[in-house]
């Protein structure tokens, strides 16, 4: 009975178009059966504490289970983990997909629809949770659901220090644990503690985050996002951090070294005459590309906020450089000075 639902929801999010009204019932009807199964209580004092830890915050089981409310964020992953699962099964029919889903929060969110369109022959699941109340409810989700032959096991760890059992294969690495301009949370140590571990050909999903520097006007966005105006409204001036693939294997020896600065390299941007124009007001955009052809447009989902860095017209003098960091740490952030 509750398999048939989540079927049917699972078929209107993995749907190439989007038929927003659908898509929209189809997200509360999710939220809804895994409220159900997992008997959440997003009111309760307890499951609204986020953790900290030396490497940022891990959401509290509330704030983790409305996670599934960031519409186009919940579609486009779970769309690009079944695209990336099919991808492989295309290749190797015989094959079984093992996918490491780091920070699954209360209800494993980005993979329980996939049981319904994957047998367990094809799909198999480990899944990291530091959270107790949420580590107990994914526990819960996966019972109540009969989903047990997917799960090789679920762990309570801290994804950050994780060591992947000797011996075992990773198809797919899977972690959602940011916000935008990557802030706070712990996306970035976590995936360089599993990928680092892994020398083989894998999939990260998300497969490419980037930091992007640009100026934007502000009130061009808010038309562009409300009335769909076709103004130009950013001008990116380039990028000053990357998580993927390549770029860990790359400066994985330089983030071992990291333990005193925890600054990853700077960037340095010249300021052009015309952005303080047009663009006055400096952002961090998130390029987030799922995987393949599906990519988080900036607004479409809290991931990709734009985020404010300063208003060159605030600025007493002219500031005609400006150097660029991603900061690691127990709050990891933008670091940013003026020249
Ligand atoms: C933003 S929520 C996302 C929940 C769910 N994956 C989704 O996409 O809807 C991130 C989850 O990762 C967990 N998490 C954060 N940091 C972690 C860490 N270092 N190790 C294990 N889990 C972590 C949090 O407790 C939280 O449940």
């Amino acid at each position: 009975m509750h398999k048939e639902t989540l079927q049917k929801i699972a078929k209107v999010l993995i749907e190439s178009t989007t038929d927003y009204a659908q898509l929209s019932t189809a997200i509360i009807q999710l939220r809804e059966l895994y409220l159900k199964l997992s008997e959440v209580d997003l009111h309760n004092d307890k499951n609204r504490k986020d953790i900290y830890l030396s490497s940022g915050k891990a959401l509290g089981t509330s704030w983790a289970a409305r996670c599934v409310d960031d519409v186009m964020r919940t579609k486009k992953f779970i769309s690009g983990v079944y695209q990336a699962v099919q991808t492989l099964l295309d290749k190797h029919p015989e094959k079984t997909v093992h996918i490491l889903y780091a920070g699954t929060g209360p209800f494993a969110t980005l993979v329980t629809p996939l049981t319904t369109l994957f047998s367990s022959d094809q799909l198999q699941f480990t899944f990291l949770e530091l959270n107790t109340v949420s580590y107990q409810k994914v526990q819960e989700v996966v019972q109540q659901l009969g989903i047990a032959s997917y799960v090789r096991r679920i762990v309570q760890c801290d994804a950050t220090t994780y060591q992947i059992p000797v011996d075992e294969r990773v198809d797919i690495v899977l972690s959602e644990t940011m916000q935008n301009a990557l802030k706070n949370e712990q996306q970035v140590p976590i995936i360089y503690n599993l990928l680092q571990q892994i020398d083989y050909e894998v999939i990260l999903i998300p497969e490419l985050i980037e930091l992007q520097l640009a100026g934007m006007n502000a009130a061009r966005n808010r038309d562009r996002i409300l009335h769909g105006s076709e103004e130009p409204y950013h001008e990116v001036l380039g990028s000053f951090f990357k998580l993927d693939i390549p770029s860990v294997r790359t400066f994985y020896d330089q983030y071992q070294e990291l333990s005193d600065t925890h600054v990853f390299s700077n960037h340095h941007f010249k300021i052009p005459e015309s952005l303080r124009k047009n663009f006055p007001e400096l952002y961090v955009f998130t390029r987030l590309c799922v995987y393949q052809n599906i990519e988080i447009l900036p607004s479409e989902s809290g991931l990709t906020l734009p985020y404010k860095l300063a208003d060159l017209n605030d600025q007493q003098k002219e500031i005609p450089n400006i150097s660029i960091a991603y900061k690691l740490g127990k709050d990891p952030d933008i670091q940013f000075s003026f020249s």
